[in-house]
């Protein structure tokens, strides 16, 4: 065997060992201390992973986090199965109290996160189509309250009522929309994120403020969807999770169907944010911007989140689009950096203001290969390669030099290795 494929075995072992590690019998942790609950997203990402080992427990992933489903339909993004009390804002800041029905007592966070679960699932399903059935209309629940809450005027355009909902925390584009969060009424609280990671590659505390803030003003509501969709000082629409609500309502009329299930209600979902998505458009930039709709300002500067068109299956810009990202391209050793890499506000150690995010180069692989982009798309699987097998499975990596990034020991970073990056073929 030759050192390039040792280490690829090696790096399966440990990415095996890593899910079993951070395993807490029914659910995944994303990573043990930074993040000890169960993670929105973050789970749905590592049942790919686990499908690859068990399919049961990856099943089991999905199902144990919609038994944290709230009766609006709302899947959180935090399950506080366990108490650790590592991490901040635990239960007593969310204050979220019995909104949530389920069969286990157990306390939330109040917001949701991108709705991967029904892509997820649709690809579970590929062996175990009659696990579907129970799944089907939670899924349908969840995205209905998507629409209803996060687009009330039914605009097509997906809101985001805290930037830890829309997954990408601290990305450039929410820093206008923060600027007029008031965090007057904050008392002082410990961050514990910086207990484990440096401060360097972290949201600043300008902006911790900010999201405790608006976790107060949303509790203080007592969650009541209305009053946040009116209310709430940060309400911006995001080009990512309405892609990602786009693909997912696709593979659910996907699953319906299978199921012999009607999936009329969903293509006309399907249509509203397939009109709604060409607001996100920004012609000068040349790619989907988010829209503060507070202010109906549209952010300036391009994300990755553009490059998540084609797997919302949204094709009306792909040359421009792909344009973009090869421009991307020239200026870093690795793709897909989170922000554009030749703004100012890029950092390639910030979070979301530059690190790769294996999850979004999976997305936006899967979405130029459907596309019929091969070429691009193997690009972006060989450059998610190239950095597990330099620096292991990290929350995120630095596109220039192509380190690790963040917390490490990371559930979804070895998911997408042992689902995607690590395969043969896809
Ligand atoms: C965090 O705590 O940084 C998470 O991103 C919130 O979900």
């Amino acid at each position: 065997m030759d050192a390039t494929a040792a280490d690829h075995e090696a790096r399966t072992a440990e990415a095996r060992r890593i899910l079993a590690d951070n395993s807490r019998g029914d659910y995944t942790v994303p990573s043990p201390k930074l993040y000890p609950f169960q993670w929105n997203w973050d789970s749905a990402f590592t049942a790919l992973g686990l499908a690859e080992l068990d399919t049961d427990r990856a099943w089991r992933e999905i199902e144990k986090l919609f038994d944290a489903q709230w009766p609006s339909g709302m899947v959180p993004h935090i399950v506080f199965w366990s108490d650790e009390s590592t991490y901040f804002p635990g239960p007593d800041v969310w204050q979220t109290g019995d909104r949530v029905s389920m069969r286990d007592a157990v306390t939330t966070s109040g917001i949701s996160q991108p709705p991967v679960a029904a892509t997820v699932v649709r690809r579970l399903a590929e062996h175990d189509a009659h696990r579907t059935i129970a799944l089907i209309p939670k899924l349908d629940a969840w995205h209905r309250w998507w629409h209803s809450a996060r687009d009330p005027s039914g605009s097509g355009v997906i809101a985001v009522s805290h930037p830890w909902e829309s997954g990408r925390d601290n990305v450039p584009d929410w820093d206008a929309p923060l600027a007029a969060v008031d965090t007057g009424g904050v008392e002082a609280y410990s961050r514990r994120d910086l207990d484990v990671v440096g401060a360097e590659m972290r949201p600043h505390q300008r902006e911790y403020d900010r999201y405790v803030a608006l976790v107060e003003f949303a509790a203080a509501t007592g969650w009541d969807d209305q009053a946040i969709a009116q209310q709430s000082p940060f309400w911006v629409a995001d080009p990512a999770t309405t892609a990602i609500l786009l693909r997912a309502e696709r593979d659910l009329a996907a699953l319906m169907s299978m199921a012999g299930l009607d999936p009329t209600e969903v293509e006309v979902r399907i249509a509203r944010l397939e009109q709604g998505y060409e607001q996100f458009w920004n012609q000068e930039v040349g790619a989907y911007c988010s829209i503060d709709l507070r202010t109906g300002r549209q952010a300036g500067a391009a994300t990755s989140a553009s490059f998540l068109a084609p797997y919302a299956g949204v094709n009306a810009h792909h040359e421009r689009v792909v344009a973009e990202l090869d421009e991307w391209s020239a200026e870093t050793a690795f793709a897909v950096p989170s922000f554009d890499p030749r703004r100012p506000e890029f950092e390639p150690n910030r979070y979301w203001r530059g690190p790769i995010w294996l999850v979004l180069n999976y997305m936006i692989g899967t979405g130029l290969a459907e596309a019929g982009d091969a070429e691009r798309a193997e690009r972006i699987r060989t450059s998610t390669r190239e950095l597990v097998l330099r620096s292991g499975f990290a929350e995120s990596f630095n596109p220039v030099a192509g380190t690790a990034v963040g917390g490490v020991q990371f559930s979804w970073t070895a998911a997408v290795w042992l689902a995607w990056a690590s395969r043969d073929e896809v």
